[in-house]
């Protein structure tokens, strides 16, 4: 009988963790691991594990919160909208202090972040602002606007377009109409390129240039792939020359390279990016791709931490700028980190030089 009771007092047991373990939470912390809300926990939402760059802003926030005495519930959303909000309410039911969001739709938050706001919880947007809500305390991201305009400078300044006849082909890829970013990326570039194809010197054979156009839905290496799969097969099979394609970020540049290397037979175009991922990298490399911009996510990690602290100690966080984010309900007080350009003859000093990544993982 005392055995019986016991198999049955260790079945519990062991449903009862396992249910426990089943949820997406990936808590750190003493006070969180125990289910305890702690003084000191900072919930930190991050989209997705597929792109390399959140993996490394998750690790280097949790990293860099934890040294600096925090507790961290890191969660990632699969891309999912719907997971991301429910991992944020959770985090507001578990008592985190604090909300660091880099958000997949900056604009399905309204509801969970009015039950923060009520809380008293402050909430960071974490490089893509959240939209239409006053509970944003502060954005800290790169000038985003700034990326685009570096991509469309890097096109100008490589085909010569303030003095050459052209026609140049040129096509377009941007991110996902969802996030806030994209918009600023393309409308940089396009502020520099758009003059150039209205007077015909820059011509889009697909004719796709408008924003609704060109994005690329979850910023998906596969859409992009069979985006210029059909660009290729439709406009530049018969071996017209494609001069350049503007894409906002390395997974979409990775795309269309995927594209050109299958079935591109002409001169190799010249392709933007944004991340500076291994793969894209090693594309610079090998000639693949033109140019990223490096966006050093230890840099941007390290403002928010600020951020994070002088919230907690009640204070006010630094900022460098109160006019360029409205979020619909306001400007948000932003950090705005700058970044970088790199291709093949800088990525030494950017990348390796500076412990980003070791000379192995590009080889
Ligand atoms: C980020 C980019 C990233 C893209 C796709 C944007 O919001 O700013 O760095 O490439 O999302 O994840």
């Amino acid at each position: 009988m005392k055995r019986k009771m016991f198999c049955l007092l260790l079945c519990l047991v062991m449903v009862a963790s396992l249910v426990a373990g089943c949820g997406t939470k990936s808590t750190s912390g003493d006070g969180a691991a125990s289910g305890k809300s702690s003084d000191k926990l900072i919930g930190v939402a991050m989209p997705t594990k597929d792109l390399q760059r959140w993996n490394q802003d998750g690790s280097n926030m949790e990293k860099q919160l934890k040294d600096a005495g925090y507790e961290v519930d890191l969660q990632y959303a699969n891309n999912d909208i719907q997971t991301q909000v429910s991992q944020v309410e959770n985090m507001i039911s578990n008592g985190c202090k604090l909300l660091v969001i880099a958000s997949i739709e900056g604009d399905s938050f309204g509801t969970v972040l009015a039950q923060a706001k009520k809380k008293g919880i402050s909430v960071i947007a974490y490089d893509r602002l959240l939209m239409n809500s006053d509970a944003v305390s502060y954005y800290a991201t790169f000038d985003n606007y700034m990326v685009g305009t570096k991509q469309g400078e890097y096109i100008k300044e490589k085909l010569g377009l303030e003095t050459a006849k052209g026609p140049f082909n040129l096509e377009i890829f941007t991110g996902d109409p969802g996030d806030n970013n994209a918009r600023y990326f393309y409308g940089g570039a396009m502020d520099v390129l758009r003059p150039y194809v209205d007077s015909g010197v820059l011509v889009v054979k697909s004719g796709s240039v408008d924003f609704e156009k060109v994005a690329t839905a979850n910023w998906n290496t596969e859409i992009a792939q069979n985006r210029m799969d059909a660009i290729i097969a439709s406009y530049y099979a018969d071996g017209t020359k494609l001069d350049a394609v503007l894409c906002s970020n390395d997974s979409t540049a990775l795309g269309v390279t995927n594209a050109l290397s299958a079935s591109y037979k002409g001169e190799w175009p010249i392709v933007t990016g944004q991340d500076c991922d291994i793969a894209n990298v090693k594309n610079m490399l090998n000639g693949k791709q033109s140019m990223s911009i490096f966006k050093d996510t230890r840099t941007l990690a390290s403002q928010v931490v600020k951020m994070v602290d002088a919230i907690m100690k009640g204070g006010e966080a630094p900022v460098n700028d109160t006019k360029s984010y409205d979020n619909g309900k306001g400007i948000v007080p932003s950090y705005l980190c700058e970044p970088v350009f790199a291709d093949s003859t800088n990525y030494k000093e950017l990348l390796i030089d500076s412990g980003y990544y070791t000379e192995d993982q590009l080889k």
